[in-house]
């Protein structure tokens, strides 16, 4: 059965934590699909690990939709979650509309990712919940802002951690169906997980949120770098060199296998 966002909702309630992971094509996204993934987001760090970008923001809307696209093609029970990346949504609700409306058009997405939670951002939010699009908030470390923020920990002063608070609530607010907190201290997680009725995902957030989430390259060691607080389950790297090294071996003793 298909996991839907009333079943989150569910979830939160009953205390079953939610397992979420990234896809960035039809191969892995079936693999995870299969495993029993209960999220997978199309995010925009596929700038990063699968187009080989410094970081997220050159990844432009049409990328988005082709990478999500493809994931759709592998993805049966997994709640599909697609990214708005950088400056598709930021500049009016208009183009913040336009850009969701396509992604809810042209793929098999079940929900969108915006991230921020500044006064304007919660009022196009709430106009794209009215008008039907399911979304998922994400505050805290948002790396479409890296050159304003970088990667550091937020939340960290009593101030901070007072405007991701608010941030929280007034996105919940206005509507959305989830709330992604990326980078800020377990403690203050904690309270918001407490505070709203909605599912937070975390990462890098602690283990009190509602659910996890982590960038599948890095969990299966398929990235050059990753972040200190990615688990790697799996080192993927040397085994595909490896698997590469002994394919070109056999073919240039042409010895048959
Ligand atoms: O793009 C992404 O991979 C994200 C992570 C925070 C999961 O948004």
């Amino acid at each position: 059965m298909s996991v839907t966002i009333a079943q989150l909702q569910k979830w939160k309630q009953q205390k079953k934590p939610i397992a979420a992971l990234t896809a960035t094509d039809y191969a892995i996204a079936k693999l995870l699909d299969k495993a029993g993934v209960d999220m997978i987001l199309v995010g925009d760090s596929l700038a990063m690990v699968s187009l080989g970008h410094k970081n997220t923001l050159p990844v432009t809307l049409d990328d988005m939709i082709h990478h999500a696209q493809a994931v759709g093609r592998g993805v049966e029970n997994a709640l599909l979650i697609v990214d708005l990346p950088f400056l598709s949504y930021q500049v009016s609700t208009e183009q913040a509309m336009q850009s969701a409306g396509r992604i809810f058009k042209e793929t098999n997405a079940k929900g969108i990712k915006l991230e921020g939670g500044y006064p304007d951002m919660v009022e196009t939010i709430r106009k794209l919940v009215q008008a039907g699009m399911p979304v998922m908030g994400h505050v805290g470390l948002t790396p479409q802002s890296v050159h304003r923020l970088g990667y550091r920990v937020q939340g960290v002063t009593p101030e901070s951690a007072e405007e991701i608070l608010d941030q929280a609530k007034a996105l919940v607010e206005a509507g959305i169906f989830s709330l992604l907190l990326e980078n800020i201290p377990a403690e203050l997680a904690a309270k918001i997980t407490d505070l709203i009725p909605i599912p937070t995902i975390g990462i890098g957030a602690g283990k009190e949120c509602n659910g996890q989430i982590l960038v599948t390259h890095d969990v299966l060691g398929l990235s050059d770098w990753q972040p200190p607080f990615a688990r790697k389950y799996a080192d993927l790297q040397s085994t595909i060199t490896n698997a590469v090294k002994d394919y070109c071996q056999d073919v240039r003793q042409k010895s048959d296998r």
